[in-house]
């Protein structure tokens, strides 16, 4: 079988939230490339074949179902469980199970939601398949794994364990990393513990390997980014217009710009690098936007300069200011002749007077 039918989304948990980018929009439903970002995870799994996904949430859910419903917009068929309190990764897991319909041998993908990424999803299923796996992982290298569950492999891909975090040096024994994607059998989820926390990186892979489970990883070098950061959010938003993140729910053709409708552009302003501009937002004329998003209803003043950065929704950015590397809150007002920079986040609603920020000198 090269196919998942069914999926587990996860998407609750403490930190899924992308402030202070808004105060009531869990980053999950962030546009990206002018959707929701889950909208790219969704439709990425229905074009691998999986036909019914749970979102296993906790926080702020009750935004999921209004916008997604049942799924059929997608193609999908869709459900919801909402955990009272946080169960984490493995416990959101097992707290789904009922939902599934799968048979015990069958495969299902389990999924974290703060991922962008390029992976063969029939391809895992595959591989999963081939192995005859209990359980088989999505792992990618990179250059520093301290923040991510490190996952070696013998020669085979066989996972021979699975340290989440590292805290010291001795720990680091590989760039492998848990690339937050999984098929399970699905006789494997109904052995996690039901009714309190657990964490799948801490407990259960960890469990399966000392119990002689068999864990397969599968190193890939696809598109991979970890949205956990405002500007990593920005840079794979950037990544889906440019089509280097494949989606087939980026809402136009890929290219250097994505305009929503009922945005507005000035003629002479140039948008490039990936850049979104949201509806109803309006870019002044002269200004350069580049690798950015611009939520709807902002507004980017005559020749300002937009680098790599976020302007939240109804956020006002002033004429000639130079923002590189900033994330603004919805609703705030940056004045003109301002420079931000770096990683700066100007917070929801505040405002910033004319000519009060720079990190250059005056000419
Ligand atoms: N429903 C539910 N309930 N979901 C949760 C919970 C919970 O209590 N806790 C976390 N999640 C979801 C998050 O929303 C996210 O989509 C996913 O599970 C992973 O949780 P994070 O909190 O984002 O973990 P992380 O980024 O520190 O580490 C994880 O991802 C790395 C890759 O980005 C781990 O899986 C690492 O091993 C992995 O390398
Ligand atoms: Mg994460």
């Amino acid at each position: 079988m090269t196919e998942a039918k069914e999926a587990i989304l996860l998407v609750g948990g403490k930190g899924t939230r992308l402030r202070p980018l808004t105060v009531h929009t869990p980053k999950p439903m962030v546009p990206a490339a002018g959707v929701p970002f889950l909208t790219h995870q969704l439709a990425r799994a229905r074009a691998a074949g999986v036909e019914h996904i749970v979102l296993a949430t906790s926080y702020l859910a009750e935004v999921f179902e209004p916008h997604f419903g049942d799924g059929s917009s997608l193609g999908l068929h869709i459900e919801y469980v909402t955990e009272q309190e946080p169960l984490g990764t493995g416990g959101a897991i097992r707290n789904v199970a009922p939902k599934l319909s799968s048979g015990p041998d069958e495969p299902v993908l389990i999924f974290n939601g703060d991922i962008l990424t390029g992976l063969d999803i029939r391809a895992l299923v595959t591989s999963h398949t081939v192995s005859g796996a209990d359980v088989s992982l999505h792992l990618t290298r990179v250059e520093d794994p301290r923040a991510f569950g490190l996952v070696p492999t013998d020669g085979t891909g066989r996972v021979t364990a699975f340290l989440e975090k590292p805290q010291t040096p001795e720990e680091i024994v590989t760039d492998q990393i848990n690339a937050g994607a999984y098929i399970f059998r699905r006789s494997v989820i109904d052995t996690i513990p039901a009714g309190r926390p657990v964490s799948v990186e801490r407990e259960t892979f960890p469990g399966l390997l000392a119990s002689g489970a068999h864990l397969q990883g599968m190193v890939d070098s696809t598109y991979w980014l970890d949205l956990g950061t405002p500007a990593a959010f920005v840079r794979g938003s950037a990544d889906l217009v440019l089509g280097r993140a494949p989606s087939p729910a980026v809402p136009g053709r890929c290219g250097d710009r994505l305009v929503l409708p009922t945005a507005s552009v000035a003629p002479d302003a140039k948008l490039t690098g990936g850049t979104v501009v949201g509806a109803g937002a309006v870019i002044g004329a002269g200004a350069r936007v580049d690798g950015s998003t611009i939520l709807e209803n902002a507004i980017v003043e005559p020749n300002a300069v937009v680098t790599d950065s976020l302007v939240g929704a109804g956020a006002r950015i002033g004429s000639r200011t130079v923002l590189a590397g900033a994330v603004i809150g919805d609703g705030a007002r940056v004045g003109a002749d301002n420079e931000l920079r770096d990683g700066i986040r100007i917070w929801c609603g505040s405002t910033l007077p004319d000519a009060s920020v720079r990190f250059s000198s005056d000419q």
